[in-house]
């Protein structure tokens, strides 16, 4: 029986990209799953089928906008008996739009991404750890980025909130120091998912071009970065993981092949 077996897994932004790509990866590995996200009916369609092939899990889907706290409030507290204990909390929801120059961007985006990227993860936080605390066990996974590292002309308010997610997970593992509960951060460089067309709000070829020449991460890549730092032996925390595609070395060096 591996490690992960039978232990609770609460993923926020489970609808696409990395957070689907998390779900379908701890199914395999015998996890019981609460799926969130806005677009209920993906996590709909998404609870079918993991539970096509894994018949012995349980898997709660239930729409969760992380930036209102109430939400947030309500569905950890109403989260049926099966999945109540959560073992592992993925904040993995997370986006960003344009990519204007400071002095342009609207306040509606700027107040988006505050609430998405900081204020839900640290709600979130707030909502789970105690119960964790409780139970002496715990492990909490905060997805941020390379744009919570170096900052970029364009990405000011997005690499504002990843610098924030990586205060926050220092200064959370800093403050549970002295307990079993484990604080980990993965911090992805490109990765090919819904994440550049919400960028560019829809523009496909825009949000196509960011990965031109070049071979991306795929979800894939860092949901297996994320059950291995989870799995791990309980005395094993994986405080920070930095991960590029082979062809990029920072936020903007990448090697792309001519057409
Ligand atoms: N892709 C990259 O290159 C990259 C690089 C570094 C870090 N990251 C980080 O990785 C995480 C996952 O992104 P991804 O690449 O998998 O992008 P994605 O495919 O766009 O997935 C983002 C997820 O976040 C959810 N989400 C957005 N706003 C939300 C809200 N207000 N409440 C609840 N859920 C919300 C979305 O679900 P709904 O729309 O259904 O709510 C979706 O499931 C993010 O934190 C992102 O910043 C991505």
């Amino acid at each position: 029986m591996g490690r992960l077996q039978g232990k609770t897994v609460f993923i926020t932004g489970a609808s696409s990209g990395i957070g689907e790509a998390s779900a379908r990866q701890f199914a395999k590995e015998g996890c019981n799953l609460v799926l969130t996200a806005r677009r209920l009916e993906k996590l709909e369609q998404l609870k079918a089928d993991i539970s096509k092939s894994h018949l012995n899990i349980f898997i709660h889907a239930v729409k969760l906008d992380v930036r209102d706290k109430k939400q947030i409030d309500t569905v950890v507290t109403e989260l049926p008996a099966q999945v109540k204990d959560v073992d592992v909390l993925v904040n993995n929801a997370g986006m960003v739009i344009g990519t204007d120059p400071l002095i342009d961007v609207k306040e509606a985006v700027v107040d988006q991404m505050l609430a998405t990227n900081i204020k839900g993860l640290v709600f979130l936080t707030q909502a789970i750890v105690p119960r964790m605390k409780e139970r002496e066990t715990g492990h909490v996974i905060n997805i941020g980025s390379i744009a919570g590292k170096q900052a970029y002309a364009g990405g000011s308010i997005y690499c504002a909130t990843k610098f924030a997610v990586d205060a926050i997970t220092k200064a959370l593992a800093i403050e549970l120091v002295d307990t079993p509960i484990r604080v980990s951060q993965i911090c992805p460089g490109m990765v090919n998912t819904e994440f550049s067309t919400v960028r560019f709000q829809g523009d496909k070829e825009k949000a196509d071009n960011v990965y031109k020449g070049l071979q991306p991460l795929v979800a894939d890549d860092i949901a297996e970065l994320i059950v291995f730092t989870a799995g791990r032996p309980a005395h094993v925390n994986i405080a920070d993981m930095l991960v590029f595609p082979v062809n990029q070395a920072d936020s903007k060096t990448v090697y792309r092949r001519p057409e």
